[in-house]
Parts: C-alpha cells; structure tokens; sequence
C-alpha cells in the first residue's frame, strides 16, 4: 500500500562543516556504508518500491554515485573482484527504483515535499530525513503496520529530554497506548515552557496525498523556511487522523557531527 518514499537531500549540511563542503553528508560513510543507504536499505525491506530523491544542483554527487557505470565497467573488466561487482550490482538495483526532483533554494521539508507533488500516485507516502537512523528494529516497517491498522497518517517518536524540546517538532497527544498515541497538535521547535509534551518528530512521516494543498497555503514558518511540520498542524486541525508511532529501534541521531562519530560507535557494535 505505501510504495513510495521521498528523501529531501537538498540540504546545506552546515552542521557537519567542513566534511560537506564537498561530500554531502548522506554519502558520509558510516561503519563502511553511505548513510543514504542505511536508509534505503530500512525502506526496501519494508517493501517500498520507489525513492523520490530530492536534490540540488550542489548535491548532483548524490546522482553520480548511482550513475557511475562507465567507471565501474572499466574496473570490474580489469579486476575481477565479487566485492565491487556485489556493490555494482546493488547500486544499479536501487538507480532503478530512483528518481530525481530539484530543489535549488533549500526552502523547508514542506517545499522538498511539493516539489515531488506530480510523482506521488497513491493517497499515502512515506517521507524520511536522512539525518535520522534508527537501528535494530525497521521503524519503516512497524509505521506501514500501523498506517494498515488505522488508515491514517502516521510519524516516528521518541520521547526525548525535556531541556532538548525546542530541537524538535513537539507532538501533543491523547488515547495512549503502548506503542502509539493518537496526535492533536503538532509545534515545531517550541520553547520549554510551551512544550506540550516532550514526545519528538523523529525523520518518518507517511503522509496523505492532501498534505500537497495545505503545503501550497503556507507561509514560511520557523527560520522563515516551509515546514511539513505546519502543514501536518493544519491537516490535524481540520480532523485528519495523524498517529505517533512510539518505535521500538535505536535512534541516531547523523545530522551533527558528534551524532555521526557516536553512529560509527553505535553501529560498529550491531
Ligand atoms: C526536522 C523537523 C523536526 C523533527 C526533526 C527530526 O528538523 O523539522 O520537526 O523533529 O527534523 O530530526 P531539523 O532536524 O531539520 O532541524
């Protein structure tokens, strides 16, 4: 039923200066392997059938790695090594499951997200941050059995501490169970004090084809970008059913640059 996910890769990677000032940070490896493709790997395994990678013309190293063939035959002619062959073969099967949009301005997760507006064929998709990993239990997967279940939106959580809120989108919530809560708001980034819970938005949405429209109407919101987060808010607020997954796995967190060393650490053990 969800068979397409979108990545917005189009963003700066400040945060992780100066090793993305020439290698964007989704292809950072981490234990050996691009970041990027931890994330497909979750997706492919939850049955996911096509990427919509959203990049820019700064980050078209993303689409090389995936469009490498002629430097790739030149080697493989000359060594005949299973290793890169085995590699070869993997990166030519997710190239046929990718396609790729523009976004040259990084302009928010809610702009990323229209951009792919034309491309989105069923009334559900599933949108994850590539800054986000979770290990040990496929988040993807789980979120897909809960979307089965209740036939709405659904997002990844984690309860985090609270003096971390206002790093977050914040989620108020009520019916609580075990695994899931049913959410009734939704702040992006709020102060401590305005926290309604210290439940966060960790990067897994499986979002509803309407949410295109209530992107168009917004105006830019925190640090003036347009944020899924206020779209998702309004789509709540007009009784579209969105659920908290409470995921089992790991969260690591790859965006900064001590969250990518402790994701090497974290990961070497698995
Ligand atoms: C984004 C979202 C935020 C979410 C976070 C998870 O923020 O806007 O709601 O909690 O990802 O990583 P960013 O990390 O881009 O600042």
């Amino acid at each position: 039923m969800i068979k397409q996910a979108i990545i917005p890769l189009a963003g700066l990677g400040t945060r992780m200066l100066p090793l993305t000032s020439v290698t964007p940070k989704e292809l950072l490896p981490i234990n050996g392997k691009p970041n990027l493709e931890y994330i497909l790997d979750e997706c492919l395994k939850a049955g996911i059938k096509q990427f919509i990678f959203i990049i820019s013309k700064n980050k078209e190293s993303i689409k090389k790695y995936f469009y490498n063939d002629t430097f790739y035959k030149k080697i493989i002619r000359k060594k005949k090594d299973k290793r890169i062959e085995n590699e070869f073969r993997k990166i030519k099967k997710y190239r046929s499951m990718i396609k790729f949009v523009y976004q040259n301005k990084p302009k928010g997760t809610g702009d990323a997200v229209l951009k792919c507006n034309k491309l989105i064929k069923s009334n559900f998709f599933l949108m994850l941050l590539p800054d986000d990993l979770i290990i040990k239990k496929n988040c993807t997967k789980e979120m897909i059995e809960l979307h089965k279940q209740k036939k709405g939106s659904i997002i990844a959580t984690k309860k985090v501490p609270k003096k971390t809120v206002s790093r977050w989108g914040i989620l108020s919530l009520k019916n609580k169970k075990k695994n899931y809560f049913q959410i009734t708001n939704v702040e992006e980034k709020p102060k401590i004090k305005d926290a309604k819970s210290n439940y966060a938005i960790i990067g897994r949405y499986i979002l509803p084809k309407k949410i295109m429209k209530e992107i168009k109407r917004l105006k830019p919101g925190h640090g003036k970008e347009i944020h899924i987060t206020d779209a998702i808010k309004n789509l709540i607020h007009k009784n579209e059913n969105f659920y908290g997954n409470i995921f089992k796995g790991k969260y690591l967190d790859c965006g900064t640059i001590n969250g990518y060393i402790n994701s090497g650490i974290e990961i070497s053990k698995e």
